[in-house]
């Protein structure tokens, strides 16, 4: 990776020295939760004090916009409301979050007379959401009272430079959001860090961290064609998904709104337009043969692969779903990143979403004069990319679909709270614009992918639950997943999925759900939450306001629900690398409630109606319009997990 370092002026002591005669007082502003367990990252020597280190400081947006953007979601996503559906243009967005420019000087100023930068040389992003500078590790470290040490991971041989807490002004720690390098760390090559006693590994498997790829099996049989309600408990074909969900495809020559494509996400993970071919003809009447996603191509995101063999899972089983559903209606496919990067960077990337956020929102997408772009120079990929794409970062150059399905995401403690909030305060800015999102609640029941955080995947000793991200965002719909189970039909309701067979890799599969750490329970599901608890009072012990730390609790009493809704997720027929399988997930959970959504879209937008957009507080308040599941368990962390119930469960 490449940064244009920043030659540091000969610093001028004195101006400092006259400004500084008494030291500012500092508050802690980021602290690493050290029981939450290390994961599998080692923590190794300091950094050596003249590393150069590109610097990205997150400036706080706008407080009152923050502090109004719930009532201003809610004014136009309730239907009560007697905006509902007046959603905002991306400029109205923009201008509502900015930060004031106050807290940007003010910040700018610190950061310059501290380390005697030009305040030319800090770059303030379009979006005037981020600055940006480069700083020695030394200079770096006097500036946020800290110490910097490298870490790594075995697995991947992926190095990091991260430090526990870091401290800034007090009268600034309101206008900042956090700081990377920091508790947030930035990756590394180990040769930048002159360390070489750490024995690099290979990136393991296709995809962005903690992502789950759906679990695939072969299939017991192919479903008879006429008969296949007969073996739904066996195999989920598109007629099965009908019958459970009273739809009809639509006509094969009806006429559908060219603005209502579906949009799918996708990173790393291919579909193989052979398998489609086999699928449509094998499943469907209606579809023709050929039949493909648009792509709208994202920092050099490519699809379909030409070789079948290498036929990704996720993608061949969203689009398997979704575009039987909506047909003739179009899906758009936005392929993510290069394949450098959708690789994994070489162990240089974690990030998730902001490259793909910022291609649909102009708003999100910041700019460097360093040749580097993006939001995190490290932790997301930049672009142009040596070893890929050689094109700038695609900023706003997408409109967004009115419906997007995404079945990617990690855990809440993988990232800092402060980068999770930043992220779903965007997800809150697409509701404004219209868009729904809806995003897989995880595979893993209450707990996480076994080795992050403890060996289970659970936090603190390997008891307490550990929600996912990015789908405890209140201000995005999450889906978990149901099954037909042995010996059912799909006249019967269904079940939460839990299968202790599970992942061959990850252990057993149940749907994920609990409570998050992070973000209060928003106002439209607390009365969906408050009845859940007393009517059916989980046996666990709890906490409140994510202090998981400090007591013997296993969940957040006052954390937002995870899910909102389910669908099927278990047993999907699938054509994979040429195969008949079956796969499972609540991957396939999230674009299957998607696509109903722009078929509802679909009916709105032909009587002279805009999409639904954030649909949650509709679906809260008018609950009867969901089939109620109030079968199974999600286990996890040695638990049973959470138990279905009458009403909202998590
Ligand atoms: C679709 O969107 C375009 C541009 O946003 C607009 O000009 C057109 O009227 C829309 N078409 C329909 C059928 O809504
Ligand atoms: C599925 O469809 C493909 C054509 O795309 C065909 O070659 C194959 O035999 C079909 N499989 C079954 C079991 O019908
Ligand atoms: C579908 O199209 C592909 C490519 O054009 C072709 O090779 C294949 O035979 C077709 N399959 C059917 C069932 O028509
Ligand atoms: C297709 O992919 C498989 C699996 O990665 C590989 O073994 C094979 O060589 C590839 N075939 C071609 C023609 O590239
Ligand atoms: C990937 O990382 C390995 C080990 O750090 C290094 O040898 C190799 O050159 C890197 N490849 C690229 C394309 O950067
Ligand atoms: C627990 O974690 C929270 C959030 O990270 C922190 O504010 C609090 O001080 C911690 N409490 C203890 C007892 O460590
Ligand atoms: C984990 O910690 C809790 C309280 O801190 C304790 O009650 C429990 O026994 C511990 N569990 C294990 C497996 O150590
Ligand atoms: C209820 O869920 C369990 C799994 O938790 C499953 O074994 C059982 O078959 C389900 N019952 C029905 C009626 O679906």
């Amino acid at each position: 990776m490449h940064f244009a370092i920043l030659p540091l002026l000969a610093a001028t002591t004195f101006e400092l020295a006259a400004g500084r005669a008494v030291p500012e007082p500092h508050t802690v502003h980021e602290k690493r939760d050290v029981t939450a367990g290390t994961g599998r990252w080692a923590k190794g020597n300091r950094v050596a004090s003249n590393v150069k280190v590109p610097v990205r400081v997150g400036l706080k947006q706008s407080s009152e916009a923050l502090e109004r953007a719930e009532s201003w979601i809610m004014e136009i996503s309730h239907p009560a409301s007697e905006k509902f559906g007046q959603h905002w243009t991306s400029e109205e967005v923009v201008e509502a979050f900015r930060p004031a420019s106050e807290a940007v000087d003010e910040v700018v100023a610190w950061i310059s007379e501290t380390l005697s930068i030009p305040t030319k040389h800090i770059t303030h992003t379009d979006n005037k959401a981020w600055l940006a500078f480069d700083a020695s590790v030394d200079d770096l470290e006097s500036l946020l009272q800290t110490e910097y040490h490298e870490h790594h991971d075995e697995t991947t041989g992926r190095s990091m430079i991260t430090c526990d807490e870091y401290h800034v002004p007090s009268h600034l720690s309101g206008h900042i959001d956090y700081i990377t390098p920091g508790v947030k760390g930035i990756q590394v090559h180990s040769s930048e860090l002159k360390k070489r006693s750490w024995k690099s590994g290979h990136h393991g498997g296709h995809g962005p961290s903690g992502w789950q790829p759906p679990k695939t099996r072969p299939a017991p049989h192919m479903p008879k064609p006429g008969n296949e309600l007969a073996t739904c408990d066996q195999v989920i074909t598109p007629a099965c998904l009908q019958a459970l969900y009273h739809f009809k495809p639509l006509p094969k020559n009806a006429v559908v709104s060219p603005n209502n494509s579906m949009g799918i996400f996708e990173e790393g993970d291919f579909y193989a337009q052979q398998d489609l071919n086999s699928f449509f003809t094998n499943f469907t009447s209606y579809i023709p043969n050929g039949t493909h996603p648009t792509l709208d191509s994202v920092d050099g995101g490519l699809a379909p692969i030409a070789n079948l063999s290498e036929a990704g899972g996720e993608s061949n089983l969203d689009f398997m779903l979704a575009i039987p559903i909506i047909y003739p209606q179009t899906t758009t496919l936005y392929q993510t990143d290069d394949l450098y990067y959708a690789e994994g960077g070489n162990g240089t990337t974690s990030g998730i979403f902001n490259t793909f956020l910022d291609a649909i929102d102009g708003s999100y997408c910041t700019y460097s004069a360093y040749g580097e772009t993006g939001d995190d120079a490290v932790l997301d990929p930049t672009y142009p990319d040596p070893n890929g794409y050689q094109g700038q970062r695609m900023c706003g150059v997408y409109k967004p679909t009115n419906v997007i399905s995404i079945s990617y995401g990690e855990q809440e403690q993988d990232l800092p709270a402060y980068y999770q909030q930043r992220q779903c305060n965007e997800f809150l800015k697409l509701g404004l614009q219209g868009v729904s999102i809806f995003v897989a609640s995880g595979d893993t029941g209450v707990g996480g992918i076994p080795g992050d955080g403890a060996a289970n995947g659970c936090l603190k000793n390997g008891t307490v639950f550990s929600p996912t991200q990015p789908n405890s965002c209140p201000w995005l719909t999450n889906v978990g997943a149901t099954k037909v189970y042995p010996g059912r039909t799909v006249y019967e309701p269904e079940s939460a999925v839990v299968d202790p067979a599970g992942h061959p890799y990850r252990g057993a599969y149940s749907s994920g759900g609990g409570f998050s750490n992070i973000f209060p329970i928003p106002s439209y599901q607390s009365s969906a939450v408050a009845t859940y608890f007393a009517d059916h009072n989980p046996p666990y012990p709890y906490y409140f306001n994510g202090q998981y730390n400090s007591s013997d609790g296993l969940y957040n009493r006052n954390g937002r629900g995870i899910p909102d809704v389910a669908a099927n997720g278990d047993n999907i027929a699938v054509y994979l690398g040429g195969k008949f399988k079956t796969e499972g997930g609540t991957s396939a959970s999230s674009p299957i409630f998607a696509a109903l959504v722009v078929r509802i879209n679909e009916e709105r937008i032909k009587a002279g109606k805009g999409p639904v957009g954030f649909i949650n507080p509709t679906l809260y308040s008018h609950p009867y319009v969901l089939n109620d599941i109030v079968n199974g368990t999600n286990p996890g962390c040695g638990t049973d997990g959470f138990s279905c119930a009458p009403g909202w469960d998590p």
